[in-house]
């Protein structure tokens, strides 16, 4: 989604000026566009009076945020230790290889970025893959294709309700 920094100011203007409505205000831009667009950041700089080098520092803090563009869906696979006795790098290997990319990178058409992280706390289901939210517990490398499937499915019906 293009940047409009008329929506940005709208969101600020939503919550009172000053320094504490930083993380929600941050929090409804990576919402909207599934990043945090430096332009945005500036606004927000401006708009609630908090210097740039605290907008990043919030902005860098927590994984929720995004300081470079996310695919559609963002496909997070968890390396945690449960995780990893229990096949997860595997399931990684066959997710990078599906989608063509490397953790931390993003499809050529948008549609996913992969991520990995250190245990999600639910280590009963590892190896656990997550997908826009959706937990999928005890993960193999059968089943990578068809929960990507399901996402790129859901693009397509949805494609083809705008026609
Ligand atoms: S190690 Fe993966 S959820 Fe804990």
């Amino acid at each position: 989604m293009k940047l409009n920094m008329k929506t940005v100011s709208k969101i600020i203007d939503k919550y009172p000026t000053s320094k504490s409505s930083v993380l929600s205000v941050l929090q409804d831009i990576q919402e909207k566009y599934n990043w945090l667009p430096p332009d945005a950041l500036r606004m927000i700089s401006i708009k609630l009076g908090v210097p740039l080098i605290d907008i990043y520092s919030v902005a860098t803090f927590y994984r929720a945020f995004s300081l470079t563009p996310r695919g559609k869906h963002l496909c997070t696979v968890c390396l945690g230790t449960a995780c990893h006795v229990r096949g997860a790098p595997i399931v990684l290997d066959r997710i990078q290889e599906a989608l063509g990319i490397n953790p931390g990178c993003t499809t050529k058409d948008n549609q996913f970025t992969l991520e990995t992280v250190n245990c999600l706390g639910a280590c009963a289901l590892a190896p656990i893959v997550v997908v826009d939210g959706q937990y999928h517990g005890q993960t193999t490398v059968q089943k990578v294709n068809p929960i990507l499937k399901k996402y790129q499915k859901k693009k397509t019906k949805k494609s083809q309700k705008k026609k």
